[in-house]
């Protein structure tokens, strides 16, 4: 019998997707990071996170979407922001009862980019 990977522990496509349309719902509702999303195409981008946090399960699919630093560079970003993300999804992660330390690593694999989301244009 094959390992399972993270991928089949969160419920594959399907559960990944569910976690990320939690996690966005709660990024839109927030007083400070729902105004960020006022011109986004939100599915698009729904989408393209469930893609790439299949990827980093371990998953088939791949974010062929466009590099982090450059997707991010016109938002305005601090470290207590994204701080506020990675709070919220681990809040999306509770409600779906995945075990902590499955969660520490979906969280991971964004954190993992801090470096990029916090990049302006000028520093260019
Ligand atoms: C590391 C994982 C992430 C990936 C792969 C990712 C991917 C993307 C992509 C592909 C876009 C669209 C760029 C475009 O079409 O021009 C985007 C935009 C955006 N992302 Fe992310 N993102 C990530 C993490 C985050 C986090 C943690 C936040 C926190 C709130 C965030 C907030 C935003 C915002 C506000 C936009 C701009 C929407 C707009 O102006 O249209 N992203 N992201």
């Amino acid at each position: 019998m094959s390992e399972e990977t993270l991928y089949d522990r969160l419920g594959g496509q399907e559960g990944i997707r569910a976690v990320v349309d939690d996690f966005y719902d709660r990024l839109l509702a927030d007083d400070e990071l729902g105004p960020l999303f006022e011109d986004a195409d939100m599915e698009k981008l729904r989408e393209t996170q469930t893609d790439f946090l299949c990827e980093a399960a371990g998953g088939p699919e791949t974010y062929d979407a466009a590099p982090v630093r450059g997707a991010h560079l016109h938002v305005p970003f601090t470290p207590e922001l994204i701080q506020r993300a990675i709070d919220l999804l681990y809040e999306s992660l509770e409600a779906f009862d995945v075990p902590a330390s499955d969660a520490d690593a979906v969280v991971e694999a964004i954190a993992a980019y801090e470096a990029d989301l916090l990049a302006t244009s000028e520093e260019e």
